[in-house]
């Protein structure tokens, strides 16, 4: 007999496209508040990856709840299209606040940040009058056509369902765990600048090319960071030749690197920030913001959606600005960070099936491994992330190897030592051979 999660998994199989998810654990929400999902059964499960990077202010946050009920009381929606309304007004102030960049400055709003990406696109081809777009071998930017087009980290992510946009070519990324022994970060990061130069010497024009759209910290392909230098030199070449430099920090942004957003990080003042995920703490909503002369090179109604800037989604915005800054969330995403990095440490020292260990604020990537390269890396990360769910937390992997933590910046000490020590008991359960192969077959993952 199944019970009501298992039967609930058989009818979505049923129903559901399996192309809309790649499925880690059976899990079937039946509630949530602050950092626990409760499934249909009654289980608790601590979430350490905020559902996908999307509840940085936790579930069902009380400020959210108010500002959103509020708004259902006054109005649900009223046309973006012909006519106004205030919260997505004061919404796009405050984004233009928050973003980096002292000049003049609009908003494009959206739903995912899927297509926002396809807004940025199409802003850097009106604004410059150029076609091309460049972005990195391992991004991920979303499943609209403009989105997918240029993202490269998935084969079905472009099997069967081509042409893409024309005119988007994908680079080399300057993946920093390919440092060779002796270099430093400045040598490596002008070595494969170098590389990337080639392109522009050989096939690709650079005044042809309208934007370059990067990660600052590529999440989905282990949540590795551009190297500084690196990063220098993409601005001033994109400078050099009239080229926009479009940042995608729909997994980094609002708050989860300690920042609002990751760039700020790098010292970077991008021409084009691309966010979604977290800013309405779970209500559809997305955003690119830029400098005004950018965003009105394309004409009305050029990109236009019929509930964008949706009030209640816009009020959920605002209320996670709020809490962000009233809770002092930037300084807690360091804070928390700086903790389970050093809880991790400690593990490492201890056991042997951790490699690396990486991050900024809340977004940290443990990468694991067999030293001895008996076991494959991704079934190590399989069994750690299948034991952690059985023990009430979800934690689970990018890149075959890397262990995505991610929790709510919410998160209190009580609740992140718990999580700690469920990951480190699972680590020893791992070391001690004590988590059995079987495991493997029913963790699929992506
Ligand atoms: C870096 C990055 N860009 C774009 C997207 C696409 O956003 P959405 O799924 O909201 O359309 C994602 C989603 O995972 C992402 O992590």
């Amino acid at each position: 007999m199944m019970n009501t999660n298992q039967a609930l998994i058989v009818a979505d199989s049923e129903c559901i496209a399996m192309c809309t998810r790649a499925p880690y654990f059976p899990i079937v929400a039946g509630s949530a508040k602050g950092v626990i999902v409760t499934d249909v059964e009654g289980k608790d499960y601590i979430d350490m990856i905020s559902s996908a990077c999307v509840l940085n202010t936790g579930y069902n946050h009380d400020v959210v709840l108010r500002a959103v009920k509020a708004q259902l009381d006054n109005y649900i929606h009223f046309s973006n299209d012909y006519f106004y309304t205030s919260p997505q007004i004061t919404l796009a102030k405050e984004l233009i606040k928050i973003t980096p960049g002292d000049f003049a400055k609009k908003v494009i709003f959206g739903f995912s940040g899927s297509d926002a990406i396809d807004s940025a696109i199409k802003i850097a081809r009106a604004y410059t009058g150029r076609s091309k777009i460049v972005s990195f071998v391992g991004a991920y930017h979303g499943s609209t056509y403009g989105a997918i087009s240029i993202s490269a980290i998935d084969l079905n992510m472009k099997r069967k369902m081509g042409p893409f946009l024309p005119e988007v070519y994908h680079l080399d990324f300057p993946n920093i765990s390919e440092i060779k022994d002796d270099e430093t970060e400045a040598a490596f990061s002008h070595r494969k600048f170098a590389d990337f130069k080639r392109a522009f010497d050989s096939y690709l024009p650079p005044e042809e090319v309208a934007a370059i759209f990067i990660e600052p910290i590529a999440g989905d392909l282990g949540l590795i960071a551009f190297p500084q230098t690196y990063l220098n030199l993409l601005r001033e070449f994109c400078d050099s030749h009239g080229i926009l430099l479009a940042v995608d920090e729909i997994q980094q942004g609002f708050g989860r690197t300690g920042k609002w957003f990751s760039i700020e990080h790098f010292d970077i003042v991008p021409d084009l920030v691309v966010m979604g995920k977290a800013m309405a703490s779970g209500f559809p909503m997305s955003a690119v913001v830029g400098k005004s002369e950018y965003l009105d090179a394309i004409g009305m109604p050029g990109q236009l959606f019929t509930l964008q800037g949706n009030a209640v989604c816009a009020s959920a915005a605002l209320a996670t600005i709020e809490i962000i800054r009233q809770e002092h969330l930037l300084a807690r995403a360091i804070e928390v960070g700086s903790y389970i990095q050093a809880r991790f440490k400690a593990v490492a020292q201890s056991v042997k099936s951790i490699r690396k260990i990486r991050g900024l604020g809340l977004s940290i990537g443990v990468e694991v491994w067999d030293e001895a390269g008996a076991v494959k890396a991704s079934d190590i990360a399989k069994k750690i992330c299948y034991r952690c769910y059985q023990k009430g937390l979800i934690l689970i992997y990018i890149g075959g190897n890397t262990l995505r933590v991610q929790p709510p910046l919410i998160i209190g000490d009580d609740e992140i030592k718990n999580a700690m020590d469920i990951i480190e008991s699972v680590f020893i359960e791992y070391a001690r051979g004590e988590i059995a192969d079987s495991i493997l077959e029913k963790i699929k993952g992506w």
